[in-house]
């Protein structure tokens, strides 16, 4: 949700600044812009659209100086126009922002009422008129800024540059992320390791409240109080060469392929394959006293939620509560003592989900999240870290990090189970020998492709597709569902199998294809009953399932999918193969852009 960064350098900036951008375009692309300083100019070229718009005009208008500022924007106030774009600047001061100003209503009010005029509909405007007006009363870019932090309310990444000032920049972080970057002779702001990654692996991450002032020596970090303090230098560990599409058309496709590697990655962190045991980091709270969880995450993270809340409840016996992180707190949820609150995340940035983990943190839960940045917010606010080792994922829609959060979320089940006597050691063992099956029956399951992509023009055509799964396939017929509608722009909805009786089955007609995911065990039957309900109603079926549920149930289907026959443990990590690759080969079909769907972004750090 917007990516800002800076860089104070020995060499020109400006092409560092749009590379960098190009890795944080994910963020936000609705428009990008950057400034420099240059001569006693701010040399400021903004483009509305996708970040080539920028690097045209730059072609044309080229931003000269060894220091600038730049921003790759997710609109929040005021429409994706130039004008609205960052870097916002007065004759003073130029910045970008990460975030909301909640309070910029009143702050504008005030600031036209001394006679400031505003050429943007944004809320960030109104913090580069607070700085310059300190500025232009003659105060220094430190004092300027310790006068205007105190006054903004909402959640912020800012970084700051100053006409005057060639010699440094100043950044300021509240709720939205902000590292620095060390160079050799040169320093950085960055909303993530990833935007940095081919200047520096150097970072230290600031905390809630911080602001700091970089300079080519280095940087000088305050908290909220204004007192120095140090903040850990760490190595990053992300190489620019992980965040390339390599031979991929798409960084979702590769994302998809790359599923069996991470899932593999993943859980050789939590189970030990030669002993078969499930292997969690260590805590320093007593697991088995836990007798309640609650699951907080938004999107495919939360749907990732929906499928442990059945093996939770299957495994370990234990109660679980789900909810949307936008909704959690305002349901007013009772939160017992010795209940385990945790959080789903890729980013670990989510503004609803870390705002639903710092409300339970207060309401005295234990705090465990799954996340795939390990140096996130969230990560750095929990008791229980349990990361998954996706690697970035850069794609909008979110692929390999649901299924590592799945092979996370099953083996954390079984160590729940086990802390609470409800697992024996050998029904241990199964479910680790299913877990490690896993990362070859997703090679199985993308082994299908071709298969996939060749009948991806039945489903192109459509207005409307549904997606229906029961037990743990409901939530993967939800996550099909938004995974077609956000790269496809096909609108899609996923239901219990069970539901389309009672509502859903009035949608049904020869223009409507339904996706059933049914592989075969348990609940096969009657999922299928389900699917000829639909069928017996003119409903055109695409039925994935295995060889032994396509030969009971596959005749007559629109198309059918094959998925590798798998133990139900592992059947939603294996099922999301084919819905993640049939929106991705319905969007190619339809020409849309996949990587970066239009209206969204892939870290949302505003509520
Ligand atoms: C869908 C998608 C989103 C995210 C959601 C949560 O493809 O990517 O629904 O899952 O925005 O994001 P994280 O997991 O970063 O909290």
């Amino acid at each position: 949700m917007c990516g800002i960064i800076g860089i104070i350098g020995k060499d020109q900036v400006a092409d560092r600044l749009v590379d960098g951008l190009k890795r944080m375009e994910y963020r936000g692309y609705d428009s990008a812009g950057v400034c420099t300083v240059e001569g006693g100019q701010l040399i400021r070229r903004r483009a509305e659209g996708k970040l080539g718009n920028l690097v045209k005009e730059l072609g044309g208008n080229p931003a000269p100086g060894t220091l600038g500022i730049a921003h790759t924007r997710w609109a929040t106030h005021g429409a994706p126009t130039t004008s609205n774009a960052h870097p916002h600047a007065t004759g003073e001061v130029a910045l970008v922002h990460n975030g909301i100003i909640e309070n910029f209503k009143p702050l504008r009010e005030g600031l036209q009422a001394r006679g400031r005029r505003f050429e943007s509909e944004t809320d960030t405007e109104v913090v580069a008129h607070l700085v310059s007006e300190q500025v232009e009363a003659g105060l220094s870019p430190q004092d300027a800024i310790k006068a205007v932090l105190p006054q903004l309310r909402g959640a912020f990444a800012l970084a700051i540059a100053f006409r005057q000032h060639p010699d440094l920049l100043i950044g300021a972080r509240l709720g939205s992320p902000l590292v620095v970057g060390y160079g050799e002779g040169e320093t950085y702001l960055g909303s993530d390791a990833l935007a940095l990654a081919p200047l520096t692996q150097k970072i230290a991450y600031l905390e809630e409240g911080d602001w700091v002032i970089i300079s080519r020596e280095g940087a000088q970090i305050f908290d909220s109080e204004n007192n120095p303090v140090t903040r850990e230098i760490t190595t990053s560990g992300v190489s620019a060469a992980t965040i390339e599409k390599g031979n991929y058309r798409h960084y979702m496709q590769k994302e998809i392929f790359e599923q069996p590697v991470v899932v593999a990655q993943t859980l050789s962190s939590y189970i030990r394959p030669l002993e078969q045991t499930v292997a969690l980091p260590q805590m320093d709270f007593d697991l088995s006293a836990i007798d309640r969880i609650t699951i907080v995450a938004c999107g495919t993270s939360y749907y990732a939620g929906m499928v442990a809340k059945y093996w939770f409840e299957t495994f370990a016996r234990i109660p679980v509560d789900i909810d949307v992180a936008s909704e959690f707190r305002y349901r007013d949820p009772v939160l017992q003592p010795g209940g385990l609150a945790l959080f789903i995340s890729q980013s670990g940035e989510t503004a609803d989900t870390l705002a639903a983990l710092r409300h339970c943190k207060a309401q005295g839960q234990t705090i465990a999240v799954v996340v795939n940045v390990p140096t996130s917010s969230m990560a750095r606010e929990a008791d229980l870290l349990l990361p998954t080792h996706a690697g970035p994922e850069i794609g909008v829609a979110s692929t390999k990090a649901f299924t590592c959060q799945l092979a996370v979320l099953a083996a954390l089940a079984a160590h729940l189970a086990l802390c609470k006597g409800k697992l024996s050691a050998e029904e241990e063992r199964e479910i680790v020998r299913h877990l490690i099956e896993a990362p070859a029956a997703l090679n199985a399951a993308l082994a299908h492709d071709e298969d996939i992509s060749a009948m991806a023009h039945l489903v192109a055509p459509a207005r409307d597709v549904l997606y229906l799964g029961r037990g743990p396939d409901y939530p993967l017929a939800l996550e099909g569902a938004l995974k077609l509608k956000e790269i496809s722009y096909i609108h899609a909805e996923g239901y219990a199998s069970g539901e389309m009786k009672h509502g859903p089955i009035a949608l049904i007609d020869e223009a409507v294809p339904v996706v059933v995911l049914a592989p075969s065990g348990p609940l096969f039957e009657k999922t299928v009953s389900n699917m000829q309900e639909v069928r017996a109603r003119g409903g055109k079926v695409v039925l994935i399932s295995d060889a032994e549920g396509l030969a009971e149930a596959g005749e007559g289907c629109l198309a059918t999918i094959e998925m590798p026959k798998v133990h139900p443990l592992i059947a939603p990590l294996v099922y999301a193969v084919p819905v993640q690759l049939l929106a991705y080969h319905v969007a190619v079909a339809k020409g849309t852009d996949v990587d970066q769907p239009r209206n969204l972004a892939k870290s949302v750090t505003v509520e």
